[in-house]
């Protein structure tokens, strides 16, 4: 049993595309959540927003983290707000997971979102001040859920790279410690 590697952290940190190389550089299969859900409601997740609300959403994400937490060796990039609930936190701790927190600096994130188009809860007129709101409120709770810190400023693939290194034989990359 290998467990899973997911991957948390804020909008535009980058699990998708860290996520997509590291499963290549691990040979792993690759999940991303939010595709899991669209693909599974057959429709986008601005779509479920219009329709169902963040609620319906979020339903939505914990049916799927319920899912895919029991599944063994893979990838998988979860939602920006996947970890802020702690039931989902559970099903993949429980499912055997190291939950990584992929670190980018806010200024970072603030300029990588600002032409966004796609993200339901950007689309609004004072986007900086409403991406600095969520990044003081959910730092704390990607840091609680997390088994690692990973530095995650650099390019996907350096960052990749640095995480598919501590899966090497004798890195001791299974939970434990929160270290960056
Ligand atoms: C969300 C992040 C999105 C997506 C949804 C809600 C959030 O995923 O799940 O729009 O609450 O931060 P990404 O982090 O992949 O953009």
């Amino acid at each position: 049993m290998q467990g899973n590697i997911v991957l948390c952290g804020f909008m535009g940190s980058g699990k998708t595309s860290i996520g997509r190389r590291l499963a290549r550089l691990l040979d792993r299969e690759f999940i991303d959540l939010d595709q899991y859900i669209e693909e599974k409601a057959g429709m986008t997740v601005s779509q479920i927003f219009e329709k169902e609300g963040e609620a319906g959403f979020r339903r939505r994400e914990a049916q799927a983290a319920a899912e895919v937490a029991p599944g063994d060796g893979r990838v998988i990039a979860s939602g920006g707000g996947t970890v802020l609930y702690p039931k989902n936190v559970e099903l993949f701790h429980q499912g055997g997971s190291v939950i990584l927190y992929l670190d980018v600096p806010l200024a970072a994130l603030q300029e990588r979102l600002k032409n966004d188009k796609r993200r339901p809860l950007l689309q609004v007129p004072d986007r900086r001040q409403v991406i600095a709101r969520l990044y003081r409120q959910r730092c704390p709770l990607y840091r609680a859920a997390a088994d690692r810190i990973i530095d995650a400023g650099a390019p996907a693939i350096v960052v990749a790279k640095r995480i598919a290194a501590l899966w090497q034989p004798g890195q001791g990359a299974a939970p434990g410690g929160k270290m960056s």
